[in-house]
């Protein structure tokens, strides 16, 4: 009797774990002519024109070499940003990549890692990644994150906790006393916060970590500096947190920032008066398409990010997602629990806020 080999699948080429994997999904990118693009928090506007300088000239020189393992340049210029020293200073390939190795870093404990229910979903995929054991802590009725709920839960063994400030895709930001409670109330585990959004009215944690060795914050510039495509993201915290992440960096990708990356990055964190003024921009069209959402019958939780969480009473949110993008407005929708009548709207350009207006009205109105 001759065997037959039978064709192998595709996941039995796979590790075991990799069946387990619940991948973050992105946003869309969709190649449609004239979209309102508002779906992705990305900012309406380009980065400051000394970043293209900076890159042609990076560009003209040196791409045959790899770029400096330790990223100094670019760390020294985050430091100078931040009011601390290169040491005290991580930097990595977007902010995701920052984080993911904070998780492996700090989090792979006996403990559960604590984290809100209603957050950055890539934090659940993290932990799924690295088997990492993840209780959800309820956000209030509000949707705010509840501080007294994780100080209760901390006191009772924790491997840490991971807190977006403003948390996402709510926008609400926490006043930096709370987030002095969660430090105090895990001593001995690091407290993560996530401040992707934190230059769009948030309170930054920063200034506290000469205080606090138990502290790492996140940073991206991939918001306020309109750099989502070219993926630089940094940690500040006291030294011996930034050394456990070069050590996991340098066991997994020696050269995660590029030479050019490095070039545009450093520029647009010099130009301030740049930073500004989009900033106070998006900042200015945040309030009015607040204002304009409340008077279509929209409740909207109060935002400090570059985007806003909003629900219709009387609309379903995936039936309203779907009648914008058919008028080529996109926006977010997740389909998840508490969250899933919210809609998530990316502050976009003056006009691009219009549409979105229009197109609501003609769909609410
Ligand atoms: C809360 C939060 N953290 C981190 C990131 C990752 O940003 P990046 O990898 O572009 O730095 C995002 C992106 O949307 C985010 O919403």
């Amino acid at each position: 009797m001759s065997i037959v080999p039978t064709s192998p699948s595709a996941s039995d080429f796979w590790s075991p774990r990799i069946e387990a994997l619940q991948p973050y999904v992105p946003g869309e990118q969709p190649q449609i002519d004239n979209l309102v693009k508002l779906n992705t928090n990305e900012n309406p506007y380009p980065p400051s024109p000394a970043v293209a300088d900076a890159i042609q000239i990076a560009a003209a020189h040196g791409l045959e070499r790899y770029p400096d393992p330790e990223s100094v340049a670019l760390r020294d210029a985050i430091a100078a940003h931040a009011g601390l020293v290169r040491a005290q200073v991580f930097v990595g390939n977007g902010s995701d990549e920052v984080l993911a190795h904070a998780f492996f870093a700090f989090f792979q404990q006996i403990e559960p890692l604590l984290i809100p229910d209603v957050t950055y979903s890539f934090y659940r995929v993290y932990a799924r990644l690295y088997g990492i054991d993840c209780a959800q802590v309820p956000v209030d009725g509000g949707l705010r994150v509840d501080i007294d709920a994780l100080v209760e839960r901390a006191t009772a063994g924790c491997a840490g906790m991971v807190v977006a400030n403003p948390n996402a895709p709510t926008g609400i930001g926490l006043p930096i006393s709370e987030v002095e409670r969660l430090l105090r109330a895990c001593p001995h585990r690091v407290v993560l916060i996530d401040e992707a959004y934190v230059d769009f009215g948030g309170e930054s944690a920063l200034p506290l970590i000469d205080r606090y060795p138990n502290l790492l914050v996140v940073q991206t510039l991939s918001k306020s500096r309109s750099l989502a495509g070219l993926r630089v993201g940094f940690a500040c915290g006291q030294a011996h947190l930034i050394d456990a992440l070069q050590r996991v960096k340098n066991s997994f990708n020696s050269y995660p920032i590029d030479r050019l990356a490095s070039a545009g990055a450093i520029a647009a964190l010099e130009d301030d008066a740049w930073f500004i003024r989009t900033r106070d921009a998006i900042v200015d069209a945040r309030e009015g398409l607040c204002l304009q959402l409340e008077d279509l019958g929209f409740e909207v939780l109060p935002s400090q990010a570059n985007f806003v969480f909003a629900r219709h009473p009387a609309h379903d949110a995936a039936a309203l997602f779907a009648a914008l993008r058919a008028r080529a407005v996109l926006v977010r929708h997740f389909d998840a629990p508490r969250i899933a009548q919210y809609l998530r709207i990316s502050i976009g350009t003056r006009q691009q806020c219009t549409a979105l207006v229009d197109a609501l009205a003609a769909i609410v109105g």
